[in-house]
């Protein structure tokens, strides 16, 4: 019999049998993804402890060597934990640093664990179930922003503020309604992920190389050991499939684009012009130069990161775009972003949720130079039209009104009710009502609109679904 290859060194050789010389170090470090994939070691590890069940169970293995592989795994996932045993920069990835491994710990039984299975099927579980856990814990975050944004609106929602289109002045709202606007969105985004846990959880497991196996696996067994709900069908697909990472990744990068917004406003707000909000000493920021500074850097970085995550998913979408059926290596490069997107939106929500928790909002900021604004000019033509005018004609009528203002130098707290009559005489004699910004927000109670009523509306709503989280 001819002698194992004398060149197979540790991290490689298990994979090396037919070549004559190992890889070059270059091409170890261009090839490996240990870096990045060691944070799958418990998703790899309970994979594997699952795939030896299996394969005990339905007699590919004895009962015996199911339980000595599987405790040999637990021993490599404590080594590895603890750093009594690392891998290498030679182990190609996760994979076979813990399968080398395990046949060091439990000897010649580690060779079978590699039985009925690839790496390809194996990478693929990983991924999935290392997205589930995050995807739990990413709906955990955001329901307690909600939260925050919930509490936000019990003490500061009454607050008057300008309600604005093309960041100018349209008509008086309260705080709340605007905080809703916000709520709403993120609500979807919980929705998103809720919903991309079903296409998540399906087991790749047993699919092996692309082509299925000859041995009697049973993969509904690994799939329920894993928490799996289903598996998917085809073992081409199972090993090719990164839609589902894509769909969360574009689940993640929408919810930037909403922390983007709030960041933006946020931003905005704590400027000296605006003076609407004080960030709290612990998410504000200093500068090494001017020394009153108090930026407001946390959500600069928001809003900056949700770049990031757009060109993450983009790298997800273009490294599958043009791969051919079934598994290629290009696809390892999917967990760098795949990893980024995750991380990177669960900081951004829990650095907004952060910040809206400590900052403090100046709840009289607007009380006075709203009353008279033009920002009531609507509710002005709601009054005419109200009182029969048809609408059209009443925008008019309240438009000469603003010229006449503002060629008097002043607001609408120069229309008296004298004065409003010559431009049409269905005003009422006392127009005090329609000038007050408070009873213009508060008038507006149709469903969705400003009025504090619909606000408590929304909120109870929105309570109500705080405590709905995944069907676990
Ligand atoms: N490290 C690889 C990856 O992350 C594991 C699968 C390798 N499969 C293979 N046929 N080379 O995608």
């Amino acid at each position: 019999m001819k002698q194992p290859n004398s060149t197979r060194k540790p991290g490689s050789h298990l994979i090396r049998g037919r070549f004559a010389a190992p890889t070059s170090t270059d091409m170890q470090t261009f090839s490996s993804s240990l870096a990045v994939d060691l944070r799958m070691l418990d998703e790899d590890i309970d994979g594997s402890i699952a795939h030896a069940t299996m394969l005990g169970q339905v007699g590919i293995v004895t009962a015996e060597e199911a339980q000595t592989l599987c405790a040999g795994l637990e021993t490599v996932r404590q080594e590895i934990h603890d750093g009594t045993w690392a891998p290498t920069d030679a182990h190609e990835d996760v994979h076979m640093a813990v399968e080398e491994r395990l046949t060091e710990v439990v000897g010649e039984v580690g060779k079978k664990i590699h039985t009925a299975r690839s790496r390809n099927d194996q990478v693929a579980t990983d991924v999935r179930l290392w997205l589930k856990r995050r995807l739990i814990e990413l709906d955990v975050a955001l329901t307690e922003l909600v939260s925050v944004l919930l509490d936000r609106i019990e003490s500061d929602g009454r607050t008057l503020m300008p309600g604005y289109t093309h960041l100018q002045r349209g008509q008086p709202i309260l705080l709340g309604h605007h905080l809703l606007a916000h709520l709403w969105a993120l609500e979807r985004d919980r929705d998103r992920l809720v919903e991309a846990l079903a296409r998540v959880e399906k087991s790749p497991l047993g699919a092996c190389a692309m082509a299925g196996t000859p041995h009697p696996i049973d993969r509904s067994i690994s799939a329920e050991l894993l928490g799996f709900r289903g598996l998917v069908e085809n073992a081409m697909d199972a090993v090719a499939a990164r839609d589902h990472e894509q769909e969360v990744v574009a689940a993640c990068a929408i919810c930037m684009t909403h922390l983007s917004r709030i960041a933006e406003e946020l931003v905005l707000w704590s400027s000296v012009e605006f003076n609407f909000v004080r960030l709290g000493d612990d998410y504000a920021t200093g500068s090494s130069i001017m020394p009153q500074k108090r930026n407001p850097d946390a959500a600069e970085l928001v809003r900056g990161k949700s770049a990031r995550v757009y060109g993450d998913l983009m790298t997800l979408l273009s490294l599958v775009k043009a791969l051919p059926m079934a598994y290629n290596r290009d696809l390892q490069e999917d967990r760098e972003p795949l990893f980024d997107a995750v991380d990177t939106t669960m900081a951004s929500i829990n650095i907004t949720a952060g910040m809206w928790r400590t900052l403090t909002i100046s709840r009289d900021r607007f009380e006075a130079d709203l009353v008279g604004d033009f920002s009531l000019a609507t509710e002005l033509a709601d009054l005419l039209a109200e009182r029969g005018v048809p609408f059209r004609e009443a925008h008019e009528v309240v438009a000469s009104i603003v010229r006449w203002c503002e060629e008097q130098g002043s607001g609408l707290e120069a229309l008296t009710p004298s004065v409003a009559r010559e431009f049409h005489p269905s005003f009422p004699e006392d127009l005090g009502p329609w000038l007050d910004p408070r009873t213009a927000a508060e008038r507006r109670t149709s469903r969705g609109g400003t009025a504090w009523l619909e606000i408590q509306r929304q909120v109870a709503i929105l309570e109500g679904n705080v405590g709905r989280g995944f069907d676990l």
